[in-house]
């Protein structure tokens, strides 16, 4: 428990799936959580859950309810952790949404700004209010992208537009960021195994031919799209490389683009 002793990370959507192990596996290695996930009883309930586990790993939780889409809302929400847990060391703007694929001209008007106004503007929220919160001595800020930057697959146009402008964002952030002794990097997922992709829509879309399908039938299907022998990541290999870029041992890495995704981007279709 040494890689973020006595640091303070602040990571949306929080509540489950990649969010939810960041914050777990920062806090075994020693830092203090600000989680935040958007509003609703059922994140109340994972909130709280989530704050059980970080304390039960000796650690100091802060849970908000703020949909990032809201900028007050999450300046409210990070001023709370920053108020009882010191000035953020850490940023992870991992909150994010994926839904309703469809060919570019048929996605619906509301679903394309819906992804835009949660995955770009949200992250655009969620890095302004916390930059003004960082550490005077510095930072590591991680932004949440995905492979849909280097490999495209039809009918994820609103998300693939989305991931690509938060890209950028974290590019252009490290050169504004790096005189300050801020680091920011993105981190760009496959396939991972979260309610993002594991549910009954996304299996339904992957296997047409049958009925009812479950993740072991698609399984093969998002298989055949990696080069290692896996149809996705866990979460935790996700958690494992923010860690990595969360911690000091990435002390001189600053505008990466991580790529975690079994070799997805790279296999030749
Ligand atoms: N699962 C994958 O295959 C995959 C692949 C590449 C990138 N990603 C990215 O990883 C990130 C986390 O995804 P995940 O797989 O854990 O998905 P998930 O759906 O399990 O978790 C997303 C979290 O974001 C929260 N969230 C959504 N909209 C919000 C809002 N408006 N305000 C506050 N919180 C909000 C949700 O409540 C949820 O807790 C996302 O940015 C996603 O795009 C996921």
């Amino acid at each position: 428990m040494t890689r973020m002793t006595d640091k303070v990370a602040l990571i949306t959507g929080a509540r489950q799936g990649i969010g939810r192990s960041c914050a777990i596996r920062l806090a075994e290695q020693g830092a203090d959580i600000v989680a935040v996930d958007q509003p609703g009883p059922e994140s109340d309930d994972a909130l709280g859950s989530l704050a059980n586990s970080v304390r039960e790993l000796g650690r100091a939780a802060v849970v908000a309810a703020a949909d990032i889409r809201d900028l007050d809302a999450v300046t409210g929400a990070v001023r709370a952790g920053v108020d009882e847990l010191g000035p953020l060391d850490v940023v992870v703007a991992n909150a994010g949404i994926f839904d309703a694929p469809g060919p570019s001209w048929e996605i619906e008007e509301q679903v394309w700004l819906r992804s835009i106004d949660v995955n770009v503007t949200g992250t655009w929220n969620t890095v302004k209010a916390a930059v003004a919160q960082l550490n005077p001595r510095g930072g590591s800020v991680i932004i949440m992208s995905s492979t849909a930057t280097v490999k495209s697959h039809a009918g994820s146009s609103h998300y693939s537009a989305a991931k690509n402008a938060i890209t950028g964002l974290a590019m252009t952030l490290a050169n504004e960021l790096g005189e300050r002794s801020i680091r920011v990097n993105s981190v760009h997922p496959g396939s991972v195994a979260t309610p993002m992709i594991l549910n009954p829509t996304t299996f339904a879309r992957l296997r047409p031919d049958v009925d009812d399908p479950s993740a072991a039938d698609v399984a093969p299907v998002l298989a055949g799209r990696t080069l290692l022998p896996v149809p996705w990541v866990d979460p935790i290999d996700v958690s494992n490389a923010v860690l990595f870029l969360a911690s000091d041992e990435s002390r001189y890495v600053t505008g990466l683009q991580l790529v975690v995704d079994a070799g997805l981007a790279q296999k030749v279709a």
